[in-house]
């Protein structure tokens, strides 16, 4: 097969990334991979604005494009294809980035790709740890929650996923509650380290119930109620009660995870796949105690477990340069009517 070397964009939250990926057979290789992250203009919000969000990609991703063509020591001309996110997302991000890209196919004549967020994601460990299909992958970040048997670059299942919050935006809102700063997920944990996980009963909503579906908000809740106690009989919260209160959380969400992955190796194993394995992605995937819940799942069932390196995990264009490979190593194309789709389900 011809060696593809696609030029990746996404921009369907707060990052602007650009990136450059090789594909030689089965094998993809990352030459380039620049995020431009937003963290300081969304900060004083406490949360993502669309509309700011939607302004600084339209600012950065040119930049991130040309640092990323600079870093491979690539020109636009030397590319095979420009591969795109067209959801889903924030549809004033994701048009930034469709945008950008038809610019780019028209002026180059080079075939247009557009691209699932989520599809890049899912197809990441097969980049990173040449993953063989199908395998099984729990996409874990700020927005997203699911697990998916990624069946070929083109065909996911969806097994079960979050009925409410994902476990990311849970951390964040935890680390709220407790007076940690933004992301919460690594301020949590760190607080987490030196804290007591029993002190106190968190509920594990979901868990006896069928399925792979998951729930988190109800926790946010317990975490708050318990929050209010401790402050309501002593007047506020001490470094300890912190720890203690993360610790309990963290826990209860990994317990949470693991539980349900535990169901879902089932389900994946009875296909009887020739090389079982169970990979994690999002930015959640970087907490120790929660990756270590699932790399014992995955040790019980008998699968591998793949953990992408963390830049790859979390969101980033080189994902999308891959997937794009892969689907125009298929054939798969799109014109310049490609449209950005807020939402998309795999
Ligand atoms: O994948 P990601 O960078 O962005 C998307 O949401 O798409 O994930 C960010 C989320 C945030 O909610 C952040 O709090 C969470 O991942 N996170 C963590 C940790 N590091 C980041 N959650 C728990 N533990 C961590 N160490
Ligand atoms: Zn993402």
């Amino acid at each position: 097969a011809k060696v593809l070397t696609l030029l990746g964009i996404e921009s369907s939250c707060d990052d602007s990334a650009a990136a450059l990926v090789c594909l030689d057979g089965e094998r993809g290789e990352v030459l380039s991979s620049i995020v431009m992250g937003q963290e300081e203009l969304h900060a004083a919000f406490g949360g993502v604005v669309p509309e700011i969000a939607a302004r600084a990609h339209a600012e950065k991703l040119d930049l991130a494009v040309e640092a990323a063509l600079a870093e491979a020591g690539l020109r636009l001309a030397e590319v095979d294809g420009i591969a795109v996110t067209a959801g889903p997302g924030l549809i004033g991000g994701v048009l930034s980035g469709v945008m950008l890209a038809k610019g780019l196919a028209a002026a180059t004549g080079k075939p247009l790709v557009g691209v699932n967020h989520l599809a890049g994601h899912a197809l990441t460990p097969r980049l990173t740890d040449g993953l063989a299909f199908p395998y099984l992958m729990l996409l874990v970040s700020g927005g997203h929650c699911q697990f998916l048997v990624v069946r070929s670059a083109t065909e996911f299942s969806r097994l079960g996923g979050t009925i409410d919050d994902a476990p990311g935006e849970a951390f964040d809102k935890a680390a709220r509650l407790l007076g940690l700063p933004q992301p919460g997920g690594p301020a949590v944990e760190a607080a987490a380290a030196t804290g007591d996980a029993a002190r106190f009963s968190l509920p594990r909503p979901l868990l006896d119930r069928p399925g792979c579906d998951m729930s988190f908000s109800g926790l946010k809740t317990a975490l708050l109620r318990a929050r209010d106690r401790l402050v309501e009989a002593q007047g506020g919260l001490t470094a300890q009660d912190v720890a203690d209160l993360s610790a309990g959380f963290q826990t209860a969400v990994a317990e949470i995870l693991s539980a349900k992955a535990t169901r879902a190796l089932r389900l994946y194993m009875e296909e009887a796949p020739a090389a079982p394995a169970l990979a994690v992605a999002g930015g959640v995937a970087a907490n120790g105690a929660i990756r270590s819940a699932l790399e014992e799942a995955a040790a019980q069932a008998g699968a591998r477990f793949a953990a992408p390196p963390l830049k790859l995990c979390t969101d980033n264009a080189a994902m999308i340069a891959y997937a794009g490979a892969l689907r125009l190593s298929l054939g798969l194309t799109d014109d310049l009517t490609l449209s950005a789709r807020p939402r998309w389900p795999l």
